[in-house]
């Protein structure tokens, strides 16, 4: 089935606090995604033929030392695994068009790590002391590189 990638509307912030578990009990979480959606800079995989319903979001903004940074990418409990994550991951990117492009996640958090890992993100750091005994992984993908690698020039 087809699916699409667009700006999120300030109309479904509701639908896409419902998504992220973490927003039930994060007044920042919840504050963070409205602001986002506000700022233009929350992103929705839908079905095309269902494009009222987001089935995960990413945010994409420039936090991360004035470099294009990912901070947040979630997908609904009943969509994973069937690639909507690295859809939203992929579609940030090219929104960012940039050369270069950071994310981070904690180091237990395997599912994110290996679609990182899977679409070609390297590791670019590590920043301890923010979630207790869990450091925050910082990733980044060479996207230039990434499309010399693809088309060979
Ligand atoms: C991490 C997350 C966004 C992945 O989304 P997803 O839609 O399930 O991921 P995809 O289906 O696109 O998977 C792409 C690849 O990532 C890897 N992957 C995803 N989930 C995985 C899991 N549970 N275990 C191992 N690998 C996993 C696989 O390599 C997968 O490719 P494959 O299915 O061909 O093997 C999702 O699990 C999620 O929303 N988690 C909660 C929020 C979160 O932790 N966000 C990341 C930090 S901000």
């Amino acid at each position: 089935m087809s699916r699409q990638f667009r700006r999120a509307g300030p109309g479904e912030i509701e639908s896409l606090l419902k998504i992220d578990p973490v927003a039930e009990k994060d007044t920042y979480r919840r504050e963070y995604i409205t602001r986002a959606v506000r700022a233009g800079e929350c992103w929705v995989v839908c079905e095309a033929d269902d494009p009222g319903v987001p089935l995960g979001y990413g945010c994409l903004d420039r936090s991360f030392f004035g470099e294009w940074f990912i901070p947040l990418v979630v997908v609904s409990s009943a969509n994973r695994r069937s690639g909507v994550g690295r859809q939203i991951v992929s579609g940030l990117e090219q929104h960012a068009g940039a050369e270069k492009i950071f994310t981070s996640t904690n180091a237990s958090n395997s599912p994110m790590r290996q679609l990182l890992t899977n679409l070609g993100y390297q590791h670019s750091g590590i920043v301890e002391n923010l979630d207790p005994g869990d450091p925050e992984l910082i990733f980044v993908k060479f996207l230039s590189r990434a499309r010399i690698d693809r088309d060979g020039f």
